[in-house]
């Protein structure tokens, strides 16, 4: 089995996080999101992966993940000029998939689940498709697939009108017959051809699609509050480390991971999950977490921090009570008021300075 992990797109809902690089490259619990994918795929068995890339940004993913050798595969890039759809996208790879079968992953998708047991399924079946559905609250945000006496019967994009809660998750396993469904496509009306549609067509051409649930962690880390979420469930499941160094008088409850150099002042609370990369700085009576991602190089003082992710090399210090915020790279906030209790959102952009 191959892969092909889709990191195109603009990211125009997540700006001002993306006017600097692309979504997929924005942490969650101080690694970016498709990092994730790319374990994800590994699970299949796949050694080759092909990361469609395109838009501002492309560069920054070839850097980080260079020939693949240091995530334990070989990856290829392919560009893609403009986003035309997720199909579009799947279609660019044709000569790199050749005749086997592939698993699509798109790479704002977190999955906790390991997927071998999907790819297995799939390997061994004689299904022209497998997809992967999890039930959801909105539905009106995703492919949603209806199924009549366990057989998908219509796969739509976005319907207006949910026929069922089951979302089509953005992992798709695949055999080459898709190629000629897309052929056929014509672009939808967000005006890119769309892998909902190439799935319909091969439904309607009699082809076999089968599917499994997901009844676990999923998420399509389209808006800031999936990725802040996203960012709790993963710290959750990690496993505690400390690499770095605590005053006497530091309290800290719960899992912290801690990365090397470090420090936690006297009288900071910590309550986590929480992880702190290499070189920080958490100076006296600073409160963080839960549920909070610090990237390296970053100082934080006296601040009140929950349910955020603080990227690399950021200054962060006031008597300040900040929750559901992303702050990128780079990003300074002084605070020189007194304290009150009023919570504060931030969703800053790169290099942002604020001063209040
Ligand atoms: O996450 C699951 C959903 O993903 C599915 O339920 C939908 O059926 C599917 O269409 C897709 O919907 P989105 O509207 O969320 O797709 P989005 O435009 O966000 O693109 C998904 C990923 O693929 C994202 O990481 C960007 C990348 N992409 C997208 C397009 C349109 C590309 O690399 N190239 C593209 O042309």
């Amino acid at each position: 089995m191959k892969g092909i992990l889709l990191h195109g797109g603009h990211g125009t809902r997540l700006r001002p996080l993306t006017h600097t690089g692309p979504k997929q490259l924005l942490p969650i619990a101080n690694k970016p999101m498709s990092e994730y994918c790319i374990n994800s795929i590994k699970e299949t068995g796949a050694k080759e992966i092909a990361i469609i890339i395109g838009g501002l940004g492309a560069n920054k993913v070839k850097e980080y993940y260079g020939d693949g050798s240091k995530f334990g595969v070989k990856i290829s890039y392919i560009e893609q000029d403009e986003p035309r759809g997720i199909a579009h996208a799947i279609n660019l790879c044709k000569d790199f998939i050749g005749n086997e079968k592939f698993i699509v992953f798109l790479g704002d998708n977190i999955i906790q689940k390991n997927i071998q047991n999907f790819a297995k399924k799939f390997e061994e079946s004689d299904a022209d498709a497998l997809i992967l559905l999890c039930e959801v609250d909105d539905p009106s945000r995703f492919g949603i697939a209806d199924i009549k006496n366990d057989q998908i019967v219509k796969i739509i994009e976005k319907p207006k009108n949910p026929p069922t809660n089951f979302a089509v998750t953005g992992i798709y396993f695949l055999t080459p017959v898709i190629f000629k469904m897309i052929k056929n496509l014509k672009p939808s009306w967000r005006n890119e051809l769309e892998i909902t549609d190439a799935l319909q067509i091969l439904l309607e051409n009699k082809y076999k699609i089968i599917y499994d649930t997901i009844t676990d962690y999923w998420k399509d880390t389209g808006t800031p509050e999936d990725i802040i979420h996203a960012n709790g469930a993963i710290l959750n499941k990690m496993e505690p480390y400390f690499y770095g160094t605590k005053e006497d008088g530091a309290k800290i409850e719960g899992k912290l991971m801690i990365g090397k150099n470090s420090i936690i002042q006297k009288d900071v609370e910590i309550k986590g999950p929480v992880i702190i990369g290499e070189n920080c700085i958490i100076e006296s009576k600073t409160k963080i977490g839960p549920n909070i991602s610090i990237g390296n190089n970053t100082l934080i003082s006296e601040v009140d921090i929950a349910e955020s992710i603080i990227m690399s090399d950021c200054i962060i210090k006031g008597k300040l009570k900040i929750r559901n915020s992303i702050i990128s790279k780079n990003s300074t906030i002084t605070f020189t008021e007194q304290y009150n209790e009023n919570e504060r959102i931030f969703l800053l952009g790169e290099g942002t300075k604020i001063l209040f």
